[in-house]
């Protein structure tokens, strides 16, 4: 039996270079017997952290009404994530970033209340797809990886593979 993915697209553009790699991703998984439930940040309604301090004092609640609530209950849901953004400024897109900033309410549950959010206490797998524009350079995929390296550790995912893609600009 395969295991229950969920993948994260977080490009801005739709079924351009990152969605498309993602797909094939998937693509791969799926035959391989997985399942694999895709959302595409750009179909949610998600507005920004206001650091407003709320989820650190009602567990597992964030008080800004919009699709986060629907994505918080997928996020407890799984231990198999796949994290696709394109590369904006050496980190992740200001899609993923916001939605990012939104986990706060997790890194609450986790190390404020010592509960974390996620339903099982199974340690996670995370993969990572960056797509790049530019030819590889130094330092152009670190950003993106030491931001979802905090992201997952407060849903107690580990960082298994980074997958790297450039120079889509010139194709
Ligand atoms: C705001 C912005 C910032 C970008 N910053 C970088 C960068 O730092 N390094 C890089 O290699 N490419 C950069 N790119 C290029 C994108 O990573 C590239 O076009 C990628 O294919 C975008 O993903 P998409 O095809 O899914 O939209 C940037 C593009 C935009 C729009």
């Amino acid at each position: 039996m395969g295991d229950k993915y969920i993948a994260i697209m977080a490009s801005h553009r739709k079924n351009k270079f990152t969605e498309k790699y993602l797909d094939k991703y998937i693509e791969e998984l799926v035959e391989d017997g997985n399942e694999v439930e895709k959302i595409s940040l750009r179909d949610y309604d998600i507005g920004i952290c206001k650091a407003c301090g709320y989820c650190g004092r009602n567990y597992g609640k964030c008080c800004v009404e919009d699709d986060m609530q629907v994505l918080y209950e997928k996020l407890r849901k799984y231990r198999n994530f796949i994290f696709a953004s394109p590369v904006y400024f050496n980190t992740v897109s200001s899609l993923a970033k916001i939605f990012i900033d939104r986990c706060q309410m997790l890194f609450e549950c986790k190390y404020n209340y010592r509960k974390p959010w996620s339903d099982s206490e199974e340690k996670g797998r995370g993969i990572i797809l960056s797509v790049a524009g530019a030819c590889e350079y130094e330092n152009q995929f670190k950003g993106s990886e030491i931001i979802l390296d905090a992201f997952f550790k407060n849903l107690n995912v580990e960082i298994v593979e980074h997958i790297k893609i450039c120079e889509t600009d010139f194709k």
